[in-house]
């Protein structure tokens, strides 16, 4: 029965948070499932920033309202500094599709510029980010990034419940929120603490690939609650049309490459 397919159909892409990085939404068989709180983890240089960012112009592209809270560096330079998109348009900062803010002046406006924050605090910074979803009607989220969250947070318990109570608040907002983790290079762990790969419900990781004398960055899936998804080795391209993926074929070469 056609009908019956097409309403499968619908309540799938209802499902899923199509990323509009062509390559990822192949690898994620449609996208990330919705509401799913994804650690995107690597060294520094690997393009997580770049990624998060045009996850969030596809969705404000595309009517899903999208935030972005800045951690480690003020937002406005973050936007000189950033690929310049070519879809990438002013009128989605005006329009409030596209939110930018600095996670210090949330911090400044709820009276928590401390060095270590405890139980209260994680309540009152999980709530604020909450309501901020709800009234701008929020779809997306990145946090950029966790790993400077988690320092003030300091202990694997705490860091623990922060993940946890802000995974289901935006949950059960119907966003998805992407959280960019800091590791160092060689790292053999996923994240800082250990804790925030434990409870992500997904973990793309990033990284740098030395072959042949060229430095090439490359991403995988390695997990992805909710979805197939490939495992496989993917080397990426940052340009100004977007992120591209082709697979890192056996052997080191790039599939298409010479
Ligand atoms: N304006 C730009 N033009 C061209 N490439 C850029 C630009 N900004 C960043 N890049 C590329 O992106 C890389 C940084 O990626 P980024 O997403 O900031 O990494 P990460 O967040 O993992 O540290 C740079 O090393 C550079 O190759
Ligand atoms: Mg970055």
């Amino acid at each position: 029965m056609p009908e019956v397919a097409d309403k499968k159909m619908d309540a799938a892409e209802e499902d899923r948070c199509v990323t509009g990085i062509d390559g990822l939404d192949r690898i994620l068989n449609g996208g990330i499932p919705r509401g799913n709180t994804v650690l995107i983890t690597g060294s520094c240089g690997t393009g997580k920033t770049t990624l998060s960012f045009e996850f969030l112009l596809h969705g404000a592209l595309n009517d899903e309202n999208s935030l972005f809270v800045s951690v480690t560096e003020n937002w406005e330079k973050l936007l000189k500094n950033v690929i310049p998109y070519d879809f990438f348009d002013e009128r989605l900062l005006k329009t409030k599709k596209l939110i930018m803010v600095d996670l210090g002046s949330i911090y400044q406006k709820l009276g928590l510029e401390k060095a270590e924050f405890n139980v209260e605090d994680i309540d009152i910074i999980v709530r604020a980010v909450g309501d901020i979803v709800r009234e701008w009607n929020i779809k997306r989220l990145v946090i950029d990034s966790i790993t400077s969250i988690c320092f003030q947070l300091k202990t694997k318990e705490k860091i623990r419940d922060f993940i946890l109570s802000f995974g289901k608040n935006l949950s059960e907002a119907g966003c998805t929120c992407i959280l960019v983790s800091e590791i160092s290079p060689g790292e053999q762990s996923y994240s800082m603490y250990g804790v925030e790969e434990a409870i992500a419900d997904g973990i793309v990781l990033m990284a740098n690939l030395e072959r042949r004398g060229d430095l090439l960055r490359t991403l995988q899936v390695v997990k992805m609650r909710g979805t197939m998804h490939s495992r496989a080795k993917y080397v990426l391209d940052l340009t100004p049309v977007g992120v591209l993926l082709v697979p890192l074929l056996k052997g080191g070469s790039v599939a298409g490459g010479g």
